[in-house]
């Protein structure tokens, strides 16, 4: 049974204040927060085996190798991956996706073309931008339109068999756009193009499966799923892994090291050279476990409450425009008419509000509507509407002391 008071008691942080004033922490976006089941996993961690993996015959070092694998195995579950080798841990998605476009550069030539939604986060521009400088392919981007969905009706003359990389975003960060990443994978593969998806912001709200979306890659980051920082996965198709060079040479990744030659281990430790973050692994899995047992249907219930609840009453604020009116997560990414959202955020805080300004390493958005940023409040399922009275209050009160 959800019930939210139990929730929010999961939660160690929604009982301090900031300012003075109860925390209302809205920016789920950038980080969400942590239950203290996850918390206590890091500190049984390090007070009982922290130990280095894959690597000792000792106690210790066989327990926390245990412990890291069954949290892989548990990813995979969630995912719905055929092969638990098919998951790769990285330090979160930044890293996921710059092991993909490290691989490709040594593999597009000049003239290939890939594509690149309007809608992505600088990670998922900036990488393929310096794989395409590095092999002379071309990027495309896949524009967007006034409500913030993607043009899915100009992706079909996009494509050629000149295509062979597409990434997009599930859910975009900076305005909670789900993008039908379903057509996308199914258009992109008739051309023999590879779909990489961004699911960091969707993964706080929808259980993906990757076999079910046929996606070649998938991305996402613990910190966005009630786990700590530092820690993400790659998915991919373990015949596309296979064709990727390592992105990293270092220990754990090899078969055999000669200074004449060496050979590389299979997946997933190919990609997993040095020693991880294993604590943050093992936390992550803990923190899948914990999501579960809320239940993604709960999960999703109560952010569109929320979501609806929170359009409906910041839009009776003169003056309030908001940015992404497609179908969407729950984000709410908006501007307040000749205000700049740096000023109302500063406000926000000061009322014990967490919000993120600013252009949410989305600049090509914010170009694209002419802004400098938005205020953007991100809703888990721990808040309530009543934090969203206090936020709807907030603002009016920051448009009175601005205007
Ligand atoms: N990518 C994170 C966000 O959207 C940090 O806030």
């Amino acid at each position: 049974m959800f019930t939210i008071d139990k929730i929010r008691a999961d939660f160690p942080i929604l009982k301090r204040k900031v300012h003075g004033k109860p925390l209302v922490y809205f920016d789920n976006g950038a980080t969400s927060q942590t239950p203290q089941v996850v918390i206590d996993a890091i500190v049984d961690y390090y007070s009982n085996y922290n130990a280095n993996i894959h690597r000792g015959v000792h106690t210790l070092s066989q327990e926390a190798t245990d412990k890291y694998e069954e949290a892989r195995i548990k990813i995979q579950k969630h995912f719905n991956a055929k092969h638990s080798y098919e998951i790769i841990l990285t330090s979160g998605t930044t890293e996921s996706i710059n092991i993909v476009s490290s691989g490709f550069s040594s593999i597009l030539k000049k003239g290939d073309e890939v594509i690149v939604s309007a809608l992505e986060h600088h990670s998922n521009i900036v990488p393929w931008q310096m794989m395409c400088e590095k092999t002379g392919a071309v990027l495309r981007v896949l524009p967007m339109d006034e409500d913030g969905s993607l043009r899915l009706d100009l992706f079909d003359q996009m494509l050629s068999n000149k295509t062979k990389l597409v990434f997009c975003n599930h859910v975009s960060n900076a305005l909670g756009t789900i993008n039908p990443i379903e057509a996308i994978i199914h258009r992109a593969h008739k051309f023999g193009a590879y779909v990489l998806v961004d699911g960091a912001q969707a993964c706080p709200h929808i259980k993906p499966d990757v076999q079910e979306l046929d996606v070649d890659f998938y991305v996402a980051s613990a910190h966005k799923m009630c786990g700590p920082t530092g820690v993400g996965i790659l998915y991919g198709k373990s015949e596309l892994l296979e064709k990727l060079p390592p992105y990293q040479g270092g220990g754990e990744m090899i078969e055999t090291v000669t200074f004449e030659k060496t050979t590389y281990a299979g997946l997933p430790h190919k990609f997993e050279a040095g020693t991880p973050n294993i604590c943050g692994g093992i936390a992550f899995g803990v923190a899948i476990d914990y999501m579960n047992s809320i239940g993604f249907e709960n999960i999703a219930k109560q952010e569109n409450e929320l979501l609806a609840y929170g359009t409906e009453k910041l839009l009776e604020i003169e003056g309030l425009k908001i940015y992404g009116t497609t179908r969407k997560a729950s984000v709410i990414s908006f501007n307040i008419e000749g205000i700049h959202p740096y000023d109302i955020g500063s406000i926000l805080d000061k009322l014990g509000i967490a919000v993120r300004t600013g252009h949410h390493c989305a600049q090509p958005i914010m170009n694209f509507y002419k802004i400098p940023g938005t205020v953007r409040a991100s809703f888990a399922f721990y808040n309530t509407k009543e934090e969203i009275d206090i936020l709807v209050e907030a603002v009016k009160k920051a448009k009175m002391m601005l205007s």
